[in-house]
């Protein structure tokens, strides 16, 4: 049997009597628009219908565009979990095996109450002047997260079109609903598969890759979605209008596959406000780091701030690991287009901070300048001025190297790096600049190979800087 097509819904739906066989659906009828016909919502496999029950009742009742394996059993598993959850922002549904019959046979329908309301991105859309209301969906947002962690259950596919925002007469009265349970994970499916990925707009690209089905598969959308209402409640309709394509929020696929590329991210670590700017920061780091450590958002919130996105301590996310003894900063994606633009000579340091002295200070002229300060500090007895700033100088290059080897594991943005590695490279300096001052001069170039033999000299340093 061929599988009914939309067109093949929309008219059984309007034939309610011959086509359901639920006493509520059969004496109801579709609502129509003002030339009498139904409108469907059409997601990716199914069709919605918003039907005028028999009781008065408003539903939703979901067609299936094609033949999903297992349905049945996935709806009854969620039914029972969600039965027991609780949640205020679910909906009451029944599966209905034998729902719609078109040409003789029978299909399964979803039959949801109706959600009167405004999907999450029309309603951003339409209060984008009301940053108040905005944080307060910023509040939900973050129990709701919580309470769905607290039950093990995901809803797999958390996006504008399946977010339903139903506005009470304050802004405190504003409520969440969710819709669209056939991506959800419960307990009971964890040893099942899900054909649904969730949309693009809103997933870390490794469960895309992977199909990735497992309780933390809200993880990155609840952080996404948090990140782009902060930043919105900052930006506006200008940031708005730069970046909604009418599918998404703010963020695009593309965004959250190369996120140290996007101009949208770049953007949005520029904003000027505390909170907007660390989740941007911990949103980065979660989609550049492996999909089994992102972060919840619980993690990285207390007392309803964000917690500063220090590198490798996000939350109680384990700090990144093994990391390489002999950092090559050069294969870092990020350095690697810098190279080309490095001016050759002794710029760094000393010389303007940018990021090619950042990473090209990796390479040889980080093994020359850390000579240089070895050297002074061996020259000068123990509490010689010089010896005592030289000793303070090895050990900023050291925190130098070990910085920027943990950075190499993260293709951090330009800005990301730079605002990380600042401060270091200030004091660097300015400590170069003291050592000047106080006679030691300016180091020679040297050339390649003399470095090459010097570099392992200058390994030995650590032994210095633990005394
Ligand atoms: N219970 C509901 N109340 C109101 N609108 C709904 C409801 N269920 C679905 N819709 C509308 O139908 C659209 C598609 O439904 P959904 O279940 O998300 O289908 P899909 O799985 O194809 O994404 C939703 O984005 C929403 O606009
Ligand atoms: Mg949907």
């Amino acid at each position: 049997m061929t599988w009914p097509q939309s067109q093949d819904f929309n008219e059984a739906i309007q034939n309610p009597r011959s086509s359901f066989g639920d006493s509520e659906l059969r004496g109801g009828q579709a609502a129509v628009n003002t030339i009498g016909m139904p409108m469907p919502r059409s997601g990716n496999f199914a069709d919605v219908y918003e039907f005028h029950g028999a009781s008065g009742q408003k539903w939703a009742i979901k067609c299936f565009t094609r033949h999903v394996p297992g349905l049945q059993d996935r709806y009854a598993e969620i039914s029972k979990h969600l039965d027991q959850a609780k949640f205020p922002f679910t909906v009451d549904f029944s599966y209905l095996a034998k729902g719609i019959r078109i040409r003789g046979e029978c299909y399964p329908i979803l039959k949801m109450q109706w959600v009167e309301g405004f999907l999450l991105n029309e309603f951003v859309r339409d209060n984008l002047d009301r940053p108040v209301l905005l944080e307060s969906l910023g509040q939900i947002w973050a129990r709701m997260a919580s309470r769905l962690r607290e039950a093990g259950i995901a809803h797999g596919d958390l996006q504008h079109g399946n977010v339903i925002l139903v506005p009470g007469s304050t802004t405190s009265s504003l409520a969440v609903k969710l819709i669209d349970y056939d991506g959800m994970f419960v307990p009971a499916l964890a040893s099942k598969k899900s054909g649904e990925m969730g949309h693009a707009n809103y997933q870390h690209p490794e469960r895309l890759q992977q199909g990735i089905y497992s309780a933390e598969v809200d993880r990155l959308s609840f952080l996404a979605i948090a990140c782009a209402l902060r930043c919105l409640a900052v930006g506006g309709k200008t940031l708005w209008d730069k970046y909604d394509n009418g599918d998404n929020i703010l963020f695009r696929e593309t965004d959250l596959r190369n996120p140290t590329t996007s101009a949208l991210f770049k953007e949005l670590w520029k904003i000027n406000d505390p909170d907007a700017h660390e989740l941007t920061g911990h949103l980065v780091m979660a989609l550049i780091g492996p999909f089994g450590q992102v972060p919840s958002l619980q993690d990285l919130l207390s007392d309803d701030r964000v917690r500063p996105c220090i590198l490798g301590a996000q939350g109680n996310t384990p700090a990144p690991v093994a990391v390489k003894t002999k950092p090559h900063i050069k294969a870092h994606p990020i350095a690697a287009p810098f190279h080309s633009m490095w001016a050759d000579g002794w710029s760094a340091p000393g010389g303007q901070f940018n990021m090619l002295s950042a990473t090209r200070l990796m390479d040889t002229d980080f093994a020359q300048w850390r000579l240089w300060g070895a050297n002074a500090r061996d020259r000068h007895p123990e509490g010689h001025p010089v010896r005592e700033k030289a000793l303070m100088f090895c050990s900023a290059m050291n925190a130098w190297h070990t910085t920027s080897a943990i950075l190499e594991r993260r293709p951090l943005s330009e800005e990301l790096l730079e605002q990380m590695l600042r401060p270091l490279k200030e004091s660097i300096d300015s400590l170069v600049a003291d050592l000047m001052r106080l006679g030691v001069s300016p180091p020679e170039k040297l050339n390649d190979t003399k470095v090459q033999k010097n570099t392992r000299r200058v390994g030995s340093d650590q032994n210095v800087l633990r005394r």
